[in-house]
């Protein structure tokens, strides 16, 4: 059966890296723009009625696209909507994060301050459980309505059936499952005062002890602030910022395997090196990703190829502005076998991969 999709806007051989923040990848057979919850939900049921591949792009801001290209249908989510109710935000998935996150500081409304300057699409941030500078939308979040994919209906999910973690969740563990429409948020009214600030950096960077609350604008300039300083905010000049990001998450060890890592750290390193450690409940240790690959001779700026180590972070791979696909990856596989050989420590990538993988 096929179903008209009405209002929604196709395009055929439509190129996708525009549409991403690497500006990287081929182009999709069809590309299809939705502007509401119902093209959405009928441009997911048409392809997968007729057994379609389906690419859900939000904001770009964290795909790897292989440079062939998506053989299938991609879908941008254009949805609008801002509403604030009291302490209660919803926003529709198609909304700018980053531009939400504005409102809610001029609102005086604390919960979601320290996660500006985030690219992507608000309807992203539940999938990967977004998160920076001691908060995660996950502490906020306590709706998300999703098209179930598997059901063939709308459903509301509460935030204990999101199953979220570190830059996890249900939505993640099962991509082809669910699609994201609206994500409601419960914020604080604390008299135009941030949440309590928990990163030590960026208390430091706000002159305030951890714990501390700070006004609003404050929490949220700071952290923008330190955000471009890394090339984490996003500026079509800097090719420092063409990039997804972290590309690696912060690897999660077993207190065993946290002891025989320190030891092969200070083995190579020299007694007095320790490795960051921030712990991570249940007898498991954090480390730090960017570290890692720094000691492992990754320094910024490393590479010599169109594609490179950011020169303001080394957790960011970057395209310097006429990278492949291949040369992002060539340059990830490069430094995921470096940390593994130096610190028997496996990278996993954090943007999802679109017909390629690492
Ligand atoms: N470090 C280095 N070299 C560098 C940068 C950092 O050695 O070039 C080491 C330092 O020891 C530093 C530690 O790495 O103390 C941690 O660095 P940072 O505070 O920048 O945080 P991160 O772990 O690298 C995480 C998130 C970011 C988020 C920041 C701030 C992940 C994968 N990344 O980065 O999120 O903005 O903390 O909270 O969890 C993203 O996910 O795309 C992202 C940007």
């Amino acid at each position: 059966m096929s179903r008209s999709l009405g209002p929604v806007q196709v395009l055929h051989d439509a190129p996708l890296a525009p549409l991403t923040t690497f500006r990287l990848g081929g182009p999709a057979t069809r590309l299809l723009t939705a502007t509401t919850d119902a093209e959405v939900i009928a441009a997911v049921r048409e392809a997968d009625e007729s057994g379609t591949p389906l690419l859900v792009i939000g904001g770009g801001s964290n795909l790897v696209i292989g440079d062939k290209g998506f053989d299938g249908t991609a879908l941008r989510i254009a949805t609008r909507g801002v509403e604030l109710r009291g302490t209660t935000l919803e926003l529709a998935a198609g909304e700018v994060w980053t531009d939400a996150v504005a409102r809610t500081v001029e609102a005086g409304l604390a919960g979601i301050e320290c996660l500006a300057g985030i690219p992507g699409s608000a309807g992203a941030t539940p999938v990967q459980n977004v998160g920076a500078y001691g908060q995660e939308v996950s502490s906020t979040i306590t709706e998300v309505t999703v098209y179930d994919r598997r059901a063939g209906e709308t459903v509301t999910l509460a935030d204990e059936e999101c199953a979220f973690s570190y830059r996890h969740s249900r939505f993640k563990a099962d991509p082809e499952r669910y699609v994201v429409l609206r994500v409601r948020f419960e914020l604080e009214d604390a008299g135009g005062m941030s949440a309590p600030v928990k990163y030590a950096e960026a208390a430091r960077a706000l002159g305030v002890d951890p714990g501390d609350r700070v006004p609003l604008a404050d929490a949220r300039e700071t952290v923008l602030k330190l955000r471009a300083g890394k090339g984490m905010v996003l500026d079509a000049e800097d090719h420092d910022t063409w990039s997804a990001g972290s590309f690696f998450t912060n690897p999660i060890l077993t207190d065993e395997r946290f002891a025989a890592f320190r030891a092969r750290v200070r083995e190579r390193l020299g007694d007095g090196v320790e490795p960051p450690a921030y712990p991570a409940g249940q007898g498991r240790t954090k480390t730090s990703a960017a570290w890692l690959i720094d000691r492992a001779g990754f320094t910024k700026g490393y590479g010599t190829g169109p594609a490179r180590i950011s020169t303001k972070h080394t957790l960011a791979l970057t395209n310097r502005g006429d990278a492949t696909t291949e040369d992002l990856l060539a340059l990830a596989r490069e430094v995921v076998a470096g940390v593994r050989e130096a610190f028997g420590v496996t990278l996993v990538n954090e943007p999802v991969t679109v017909a390629v993988s690492l």
